[in-house]
């Protein structure tokens, strides 16, 4: 379907990202953004690189781009070192930032012509990659319209068809949803989606969303202050922490600080976090064991407000693993 020439030789290499202690600290403030991280992301593979403000993230995309020099470490991606062959890897991949500049008095068919140019595109071929990328994006109706007066979701689907202009083998994205309304959302999941499944493009995707993790990506890491805590594809995360989750409310903050340490005492300080006024449990089998802490609850005559049974969402993985790492959460703050 593409009218671009392989000049590129790009159905020729490889799609990979290999990450090896990679490590960056800024000399501001002698934050250290990255500590130590180390993932490999196979060819046609879509991984999503989740965590919370901070985390991180733009910090790892900007030295997978070539954008920033890590301080530690080593990358490679589509075979070649982020270091010593930037320009070989800028080749290869499309990003989009999660700050992108672009200039606001062109129109969206312009901005991507012009990005055409860049890639070597001659007159005719850019105007030919602009019409089926517009059209790919939906933004056919806006393309003669300013960029700067584009709504937040036009100027994501804009961002998106200009990192695919050079047909990317691998695809940076730094937080492409955030801010987006669902209908805008989905239609970048789909498109996301089609790209992986359809072109074999390799995803990297950052988010913050667990539910957007959760429904793309094959893989995820889970990144919290500079270090990965955890990797897996959804089911494993959801499995490394216990299949049910066991979720109480108490009538007072007291009672809930009483139950803790019961619960505590009987299921080890790391099962049992507190959080927004509720306990969690997580636990293999969650019928027998919330029968028993039930019943263990009554014989102490701590009065249970509600108990409620379900399976982890991402979100409570999240917070788990996120807990663990500061040694569980304690109760009664
Ligand atoms: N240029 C810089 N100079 C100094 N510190 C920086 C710089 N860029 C990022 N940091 C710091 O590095 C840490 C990681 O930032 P990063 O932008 O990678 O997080 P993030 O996971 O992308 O967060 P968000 O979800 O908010 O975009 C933060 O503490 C941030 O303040
Ligand atoms: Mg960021």
């Amino acid at each position: 379907m593409t009218l671009m020439p392989n000049i590129l030789g790009v159905k020729n290499m490889n799609g990979k990202i290999e990450v090896e202690h990679l490590s960056k600290t800024f000399k501001k403030g002698n934050v250290q953004a990255v500590k130590d991280v180390s993932f490999t992301v196979d060819e046609g593979e879509f991984f999503a690189f989740l965590g919370p403000n901070g985390a991180g993230k733009s910090t790892t995309v900007q030295i997978l781009t070539t954008l920033l020099n890590a301080t530690g470490g080593k990358a490679t991606v589509a075979g070649h070192d982020v270091i010593r062959e930037p320009e070989k890897v800028r080749k290869y991949i499309g990003v989009a930032l999660q700050e992108t500049g672009v200039d606001p008095d062109l129109t969206g068919r312009e901005m991507i012509e012009l990005q055409a140019s860049i890639f070597g595109f001659d007159k005719s071929s850019a105007q030919a990659r602009a019409n089926e990328l517009l059209n790919i994006v939906q933004l056919e109706e806006a393309a003669e319209r300013r960029i700067g007066n584009y709504s937040g979701g036009m100027r994501r689907r804009l961002d998106l068809a200009l990192t695919l202009v050079n047909e990317p083998k691998i695809l940076f994205l730094d937080e492409p949803t955030t801010g987006l309304d669902p209908s805008n959302r989905m239609a970048i999941w789909k498109e996301l989606q089609r790209l992986n499944e359809e072109l074999g493009t390799t995803i990297f995707l950052t988010t913050q969303y667990l539910e957007e993790a959760d429904s793309l990506a094959h893989r995820i890491s889970i990144i919290n202050d500079g270090e990965i805590v955890a990797t897996g594809t959804p089911k494993e995360l959801k499995a490394q922490i216990g299949n049910d989750l066991i979720t109480f409310t108490f009538p007072s903050k007291d009672i809930q600080s009483q139950a803790a340490t019961i619960m505590e005492s009987y299921m080890g300080e790391k099962e049992v976090i507190e959080q927004n006024g509720k306990l969690l449990v997580y636990v293999d089998d969650g019928t027998k064991q919330m029968l028993e802490l039930v019943r263990l609850l009554d014989q102490e005559q701590v009065e249970v407000e509600t108990v409620n049974l379900s399976s982890p969402t991402l979100d409570d993985i999240f917070l788990k693993i996120t807990a663990k790492e500061v040694g569980g959460v304690g109760h009664g703050e």
